[in-house]
C-alpha cells in the first residue's frame, strides 16, 4: 500500500499528542477518525483541536475556509470498531506497554488487512507492539513532537519486522504533513529522547542538589544555548507523567542510572502535579 491509497486516518487517543496528530492529518486533506475513552475526554480533545486551528488562523498559518474544511474532515468516536474504515491508524494513548499492546491487538482485529498501524510511542519497542498483531511488517513508529502542528520533525522508528514499503509510506506521509524525517532503529528513546531524557532528569538533580534555582537553570539554557524553553518549562510542557513513563521505560531496558527518575519527579506525579495540563508542575499556571 502507498500513501495514495490512504483516504482515512484513525487516531487512537485525543490527548495532547493525539489531538495534534488528528489536526495535522485533517489539515493535510485526510478524513480523520479520532477515538477517546469517554465523552468528556473526547470533547476536551476536539476543543483543543479547534482552539489550535483557530490559533493557526490568527497567526496567518491557515485560511479560515481551510480551517472549516479541515474541521469537517474530523470525526470523534468512542468506538474502536470505527477504525474498520481506516487505511492507517496512529496510536497515541498513554505510554504504557500493556495498554498499547491491547490497543494494537484490537486494531489488528478491527482494521482491514491492508491498514498500516503506527505508534506515536516515545520510548517503547515497535517490534514488541508488532508482535501482538498478524501484520508486524505493517507496524511502525511515527514519533511526533509537541506541539504537533508547529514542530517540523517526524522520527520514524523501524521495528525488526517493519517492511520497506511501510517505511516508504511513512516518508510520503511526512512529506504530505510538511515534516522532515529522521529514521531510528527500535531502541528505547530512539534519537531525540535518548538525548533529551537524561538532560531533563539531570536538570532535576541539579535542582535537588541545590546548585541553582529552577528559574536560573531555565534562563541559563534559554540564553546560554538558545533553546526556546529551559528544562523545567519544557518538562511542564511535555507533562511530568509522560516524562516519568518514558524514563521508567528507558531505565527498565538499559538499567543505566542516567535514565533513573529522581525521587522528586515520582513524588510530583503522585501528587498530581503533572505540569501545564494540571495547572501545576515545577511552575504554577493560571486556569
Ligand atoms: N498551528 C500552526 N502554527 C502555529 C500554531 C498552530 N496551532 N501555533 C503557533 N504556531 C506558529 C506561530 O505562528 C509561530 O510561527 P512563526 O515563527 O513562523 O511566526 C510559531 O508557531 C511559534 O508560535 P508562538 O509565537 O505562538 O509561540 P512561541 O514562539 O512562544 O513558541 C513553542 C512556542 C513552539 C512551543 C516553542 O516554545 C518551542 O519550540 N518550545 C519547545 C517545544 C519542544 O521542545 N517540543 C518537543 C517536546 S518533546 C516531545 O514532544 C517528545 C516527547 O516524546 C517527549
Amino acid at each position: 500500500m502507498t500513501l495514495q491509497d490512504v483516504r482515512t486516518v484513525g487516531v487512537v487517543g485525543c490527548g495532547l499528542m493525539g489531538s495534534g496528530i488528528a489536526e495535522v492529518c485533517a489539515r493535510a486533506g485526510f478524513q480523520v477518525i479520532v477515538r477517546e475513552v469517554n465523552e468528556d475526554l473526547l470533547r476536551k480533545g476536539l476543543d483543543r483541536i479547534r482552539a489550535s486551528m483557530a490559533k493557526a488562523v490568527e497567526r496567518g498559518k491557515l485560511a479560515a475556509a481551510e480551517m472549516e474544511a479541515a474541521w469537517g474532515r474530523i470525526r470523534g468516536t468512542l468506538r474502536m470498531e470505527d477504525f474498520a474504515a481506516c487505511d492507517l491508524v496512529i496510536e497515541a494513548v498513554v505510554e504504557d506497554m500493556p495498554t498499547k499492546k491491547q490497543v494494537f491487538a484490537e486494531l489488528d482485529r478491527i482494521c482491514p488487512p491492508h491498514a498500516v498501524l503506527a505508534s506515536n510511542t516515545s520510548s517503547l519497542s515497535i517490534t514488541e507492539l508488532g508482535s501482538v498483531t498478524r501484520r508486524p511488517e505493517k507496524v511502525i513508529g511515527f514519533h511526533f513532537f509537541n506541539p504537533v502542528p508547529v514542530m517540523p520533525l517526524l522520527e520514524i522508528v523501524i521495528g525488526l519486522q517493519t517492511a520497506e514499503e511501510t517505511v516508504a509510506l511513512g516518508r510520503a506521509l511526512a512529506e504530505r504533513l510538511n515534516k522532515t524525517v529522521v529514521i531510528s532503529k527500535d531502541r528505547p528513546g530512539f534519537i531525540v529522547n535518548r538525548l533529551l531524557i537524561p538532560y531533563l532528569l539531570d536538570a532535576i538533580r541539579l535542582l535537588e542538589e541545590g546548585v541553582a534555582t529552577m528559574e536560573d537553570i531555565d534562563t541559563a539554557i534559554r540564553l546560554g544555548l538558545n533553546h526556546p524553553m529551559g528544562p523545567f518549562t519544557l518538562m511542564d510542557f511535555v507533562g511530568l507523567d509522560t516524562l516519568l513513563f518514558i524514563a521508567d521505560a528507558m531505565f527498565e531496558e538499559f538499567k543505566d542510572p542516567r535514565y533513573a527518575a529522581p525521587p522528586l519527579l515520582r513524588r510530583m506525579v503522585a501528587a498530581g502535579w503533572l505540569g501545564r495540563k494540571s495547572g501545576k508542575g515545577f511552575y504554577t499556571y493560571a486556569a
